[in-house]
């Protein structure tokens, strides 16, 4: 329990990373709940100094120690890391609010997303709170929406995924490949990008500038992803819906950050396209953008940097009236990840504050 007089302490595990990097910013940006905020990454970043609050924080190397009298810590930071790290972090009394994959299916972790399924940040048997896949996180509030009104059967995805997505070494990468494709008549003869680019493809498997890849994560059983098992599993357990069908094909494209969905959503019973409209312009966290006879729908160029879920081109599916077409755009590291871990800490906040325990 906090003192009244004591506002929480704050640690963000991972602050020079890309989703760090966004999470300072948002921290600058929201109601501010917290007391002290305390900036961890590795050994090779420690000295550093980094602004959050508009005040420089020098960055700590990540030690047992940096949790002494922390009661929220983010973990921005890859598996091996989590893995290791959060459950020391727990072990000293400290709530960990972890974006990576390392514990998102564990049955004592719970998976949130405030809009969705907030209540279950309260049930933490180890002390860990998980945060989805920023792929996942880009639709599934405006699909929590639709659910809870019309009840989900059956979801087919596909997606456009953001460099960015594969953190800083990701979004370098596409810069550099920019650069050495751009001003050429590259893409117009098998093989020539890939030329161009040479070995410099950094975490992706073929070149990203001026091409489309669908691929993104490592090989799973069957030709499946690691991406699309997450977004089928993660999916499943944030909507409590652990047999929902769902298929998935993750494609990465050329764009800095936002990622873009189609999704295919079948429902118990009739929808109505009217009635889909409504529950997405009303639905907390989702903007419904959807003219195309005015041109509007949502890109990543336009939703890049801003909060919501942008849903538009919706569409009762031709053969089928219990089902929806849908486009879907959501920044990947504010909603996709900082944003939501923000959320989710916060309702730590006001838990921790207000005396409950762990
Ligand atoms: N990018 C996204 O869209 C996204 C979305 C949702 C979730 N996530 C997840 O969020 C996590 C961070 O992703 P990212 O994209 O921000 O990665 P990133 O840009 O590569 O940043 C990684 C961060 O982890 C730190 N780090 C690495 N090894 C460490 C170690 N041994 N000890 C302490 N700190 C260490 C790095 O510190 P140094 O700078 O000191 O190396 C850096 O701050 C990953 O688990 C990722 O899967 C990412």
């Amino acid at each position: 329990m906090i003192s009244a007089t004591r506002r929480p302490t704050l640690a963000v595990v991972g602050a020079t990373g890309a989703v760090g990097t966004v999470m300072l910013r948002i921290l600058s940006q929201r109601a501010d709940v917290w007391g002290e905020i305390r900036l961890v990454a590795s050994p090779r970043s420690a000295g550093r100094k980094l602004v959050v609050r508009g005040e420089e924080v020098e960055v700590l190397a990540l030690s047992e120690e940096v949790f002494d009298g922390v009661d929220v810590a983010m973990f921005d930071v890859p598996d091996e890391v989590a893995a290791h790290w959060a459950p020391v972090a727990a072990a000293r009394g400290v709530v960990v609010v972890d974006n990576s994959g390392a514990f998102r299916m564990d049955p004592d972790v719970p998976l949130v997303v405030p809009e969705v399924n907030g209540h279950k940040v309260r049930n933490r048997p180890r002390g860990i709170v998980a945060n989805p896949n920023c792929t996942t996180l880009s639709m599934i509030v405006a699909l929590g929406a639709l659910h809870a009104e019309y009840g989900l059967r059956e979801l087919v995805v596909s997606s456009y995924q953001a460099v960015s997505g594969a953190g800083r070494a990701g979004v370098e990468t596409l810069r550099q490949q920019i650069a050495l494709v751009a001003g050429t008549e590259l893409g117009t003869h098998p093989g020539d990008v890939r030329r161009a680019v040479g070995d410099n493809t950094g975490p992706f498997p073929e070149p990203v500038a001026l091409n489309v890849v669908p691929w993104a994560g490592s090989l799973r059983e069957d030709g499946w992803s690691s991406e699309e098992m997450k977004v089928r599993d993660e999916s499943r357990k944030i909507l409590g819906l652990p047999r929902l069908p769902v298929a998935v094909t993750c494609v990465r494209v050329p764009v800095v950050t936002t990622h873009s969905l189609t999704v295919h959503a079948r429902f118990q019973d009739e929808v109505t396209v009217d009635g889909a409209r409504e529950i997405i312009a009303t639905a907390p966290g989702v903007v419904l953008f959807d003219n195309p006879a005015a041109g509007e729908f949502p890109t990543p160029a336009d939703v890049v940097g801003t909060d919501p879920t942008w849903v538009g081109r919706v569409r009762r599916a031709l053969d089928d009236p219990t089902a929806l077409e849908l486009f879907v755009c959501g920044d990947n590291l504010r909603k996709g990840a900082a944003l939501n871990t923000a959320q989710i800490a916060e309702l730590l906040a006001a838990e921790l504050s207000h005396g409950e325990g762990r």
